[in-house]
């Protein structure tokens, strides 16, 4: 049975996206120009994005220091309680890490002061007042001053590269998993006071990712005409694999499976080129067998579970009112918002605050006449099949 990686591809087993690479790599040049641009990544779960940002991440010439945050992985720690003081922390530690990671000059210096900081913030103790100013930008000494650490850590990273005297040239700061800022009370504000800093800053540009359909409000909010960004960041969707991608990427990976034209066909019908698809779908694949469209198909059936397995885990996340609109849509095909309304069994209230997470966790979005569909076909495959063979849709 082939073996193909679920997580982060090692160097051997990334295909292709040069195009992609070499786009994203002409937009970060701009930065020895003084040019920061803003990017905002798009495109299906597991198509991915953050696959081709860590290669970009690897590649990225010597004098551009690098941050990556994933918010999710905070929203995981903190149960679901994200603030701005922990996404803020989170990124000065990671500036920190990239700062640690070049021996600049001052590397030391900067290293040690940002380490206290740091394990300040982790004991919520705001509280530098011997600390004074670190590369001319005055520490926060007000416990739980978020304007004071706001500016602070959104100053960072220009002044680590006006203070290297050319010796670094920008700063590349990813998010990733992005939409989840959309669960912070207020967070347009946050989007804003991010915009308010990058207008002023010519050496650092962001790139913003994350499981979002690019019809979400959340991305009206950072980008859209009235956003923060007002349109200004550039748009960037990550497309599936095209059938001739794909058909490259298993011969070049996975030569031992032996597909008929037709049985081919059905596997890119099923997998629609998206990597994570292909990958998990070829690992349930034996070399000896040739597998023909209709020994594809039962295949897919019967190691649907295998192969649906990032829906499975994100479906166990989901609250029953999460669940009930998911259900109602995937019974009911696509709906509006008063139809839905309907179908469900809760107020107006929790229907807009619920929709509004599944829109930003990237698994509902709207179609062309602009009512309400689940974003992946193989959610709603895998939903339906549960229900026809187990009487009832998975808990
Ligand atoms: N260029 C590629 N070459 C080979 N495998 C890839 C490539 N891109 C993605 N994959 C595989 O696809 C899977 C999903 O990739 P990744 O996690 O990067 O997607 P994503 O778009 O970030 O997904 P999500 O929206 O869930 O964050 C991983 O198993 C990865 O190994
Ligand atoms: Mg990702």
């Amino acid at each position: 049975m082939p073996i193909l990686p679920l997580g982060i591809p090692p160097e051997k087993y990334f295909y292709n996206r040069k195009d992609e690479l070499k786009r994203l790599k002409n937009h970060l040049n701009a930065l020895n120009e003084d040019i920061a641009e803003q990017i905002l990544m798009t495109g299906y779960r597991g198509v991915g994005k953050t696959s081709l940002l860590k290669k970009l991440i690897n590649e990225v010439p010597e004098n551009i220091l690098v941050s990556y945050v994933d918010i999710s992985r905070i929203y995981g720690i903190q149960k679901g309680e994200l603030t701005e003081e922990l996404i803020l922390s989170e990124l000065l530690s990671s500036m920190n890490e990239a700062i640690g990671k070049k021996r600049i000059k001052f590397t030391e210096k900067v290293h040690g002061k940002l380490n206290q900081i740091l394990n300040g913030l982790k004991l919520k103790e705001y509280d530098f007042r011997e600390a004074g100013t670190l590369l001319g930008i005055s520490i926060p000494d007000v416990k739980d001053n978020y304007l004071k650490l706001s500016q602070f850590v959104m100053q960072l990273p220009q002044r680590v590269v006006e203070s290297s005297k050319g010796e670094i040239k920008g700063f590349l700061i990813v998010m990733d998993e992005f939409q989840l800022i959309g669960e912070l009370k207020k967070p347009s504000a946050f989007f804003w006071m991010i915009r308010s800093y990058t207008q002023e800053q010519s050496n650092v540009s962001y790139i913003f990712t994350g499981s979002i359909s690019r019809t979400s409000e959340i991305i009206d909010m950072i980008n859209g005409p009235n956003g923060a960004f007002g349109g200004r960041m550039i748009q960037f969707n990550i497309e599936p694999f095209t059938r001739e991608e794909t058909r490259g990427y298993l011969t070049e990976k996975v030569p031992e499976i032996t597909f008929t034209d037709d049985g081919f066909e059905r596997f890119y019908e099923c997998t629609r080129g998206i990597p994570s698809y292909i990958n998990t779908f070829c690992n349930t694949l034996s070399s000896g067998d040739v597998y023909t469209a209709g020994k594809v198909k039962e295949t897919f059936f019967k190691k649907m579970d295998q192969i649906t397995v990032m829906w499975i885990k994100i479906w166990g996340t989901l609250t029953p009112k999460e669940k009930e609109i998911v259900v109602s849509l995937v019974e009911n095909g696509p709906q509006t918002w008063s139809s839905l309304l309907e179908s469900v069994n809760f107020s107006r209230a929790s229907l807009a605050k619920y929709l509004d997470i599944l829109k930003n966790k990237g698994i509902i979005g709207l179609n062309t006449e602009k009512n309400y569909i689940v974003d992946d076909l193989l959610l709603s495959n895998w939903l339906k099949t549960k229900r026809e063979m187990d009487g009832y849709y998975p808990q």
